[in-house]
């Protein structure tokens, strides 16, 4: 289904949980975030969503609405067709052109970050394809899924399994549509939950682009260094010698430095 063209975004004091009267075929999700709570809807529903505050007292505090373009979400992309490091990387509603060679993912980004635009997923997508000339990591643990768009590119060069960790709720939805679309789901486990918590998880390979205080906490957990290929990413310029600074301090080593429009993506793996 193509995307929506309009987005309604009510915002709201406390973490709530819509009912099934507000979660029709209008309804795209409910992004939870620190103590607040964001509702999105493809049409209006502020008088449903206060009124239903209204009878619930105790539930939460309508805040504020936004209404914006789908496209603004996208930051004024549209979203066709887009190739990075020999992925094809196609919205579900396009017809797919693969060139030959091409590896084609078929991706409903909804309102996830992961459609392939973004430099820090295409800075991964290339490095993937680094490590997967040098091996073929068995199992690889996604730290930060978004759509899932690394979890299906590591599947789609070889490896067995994926572990795809993510903490907002939209985002899960969204990668477990993107794993129907591309036939993974006996291939990629979801977990719901904070991507420090299970940075212990044994796997070949860690993906992890996130931003810069996840991946600084990351680097304190001692569980986390039983993999043997890091690849991470998120980090801006101003960032990245702080990240290569805390890198340094721990058993790994950078293989390999990519950069695109001032963002960084670091292949790192165990001293030798
Ligand atoms: C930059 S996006 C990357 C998405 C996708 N992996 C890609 O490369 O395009 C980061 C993702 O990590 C998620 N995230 C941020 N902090 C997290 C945390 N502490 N635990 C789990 N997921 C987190 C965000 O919700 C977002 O989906």
């Amino acid at each position: 289904m193509p995307p929506p063209e309009k987005l309604f975004v009510y915002e709201i004091a406390g973490r709530v949980n819509p009912p099934p009267e507000l979660t029709a075929q209008d309804f795209l999700g409910c992004w939870r975030e620190g103590s607040c709570s964001y509702l999105f809807f493809s049409t209006p529903r502020e008088a449903e969503v206060k009124a239903w505050l209204k009878a619930n007292p105790g539930l939460g505090t309508f805040l504020s609405v936004t209404d914006l373009n789908y496209s603004d979400w996208e930051a004024g992309q549209a979203l066709k067709p887009t190739r990075v490091a020999g992925f094809y990387l196609c919205p579900v509603w396009e017809e797919p052109q693969p060139e030959p060679g091409d590896i084609t993912l078929h991706l409903e980004p909804g309102l996830a970050f992961g459609s392939g635009y973004h430099p820090t997923t295409r800075l991964c997508l290339s490095l993937l394809r680094h490590v997967f000339q040098e091996g073929t990591p068995c199992r690889v643990l996604d730290l930060g899924t978004g759509t899932g768009v690394l979890s299906l590119a590591a599947l789609a060069l070889g490896a067995r399994q994926v572990i795809a960790v993510e903490y907002n709720d939209l985002a899960v939805h969204t990668a477990a549509r993107n794993i129907r679309h591309n036939a993974r789901q006996q291939d990629i486990f979801q977990i719901h939950g904070d991507a420090r918590d299970f940075a212990y998880i044994p796997a070949e390979l860690v993906l992890a682009n996130i931003h810069l205080d996840v991946l600084l906490d990351l680097l304190n957990i001692p569980e986390f260094f039983n993999k043997k290929w890091y690849i991470f990413s998120g980090i801006l310029g101003t960032q990245r010698g702080r990240f290569l600074a805390a890198l340094q301090s721990t058993s790994l080593e950078t293989m390999s430095v990519l950069d695109e429009n001032m963002w960084y993506a670091i292949l790192a793996g165990k001293r030798r």
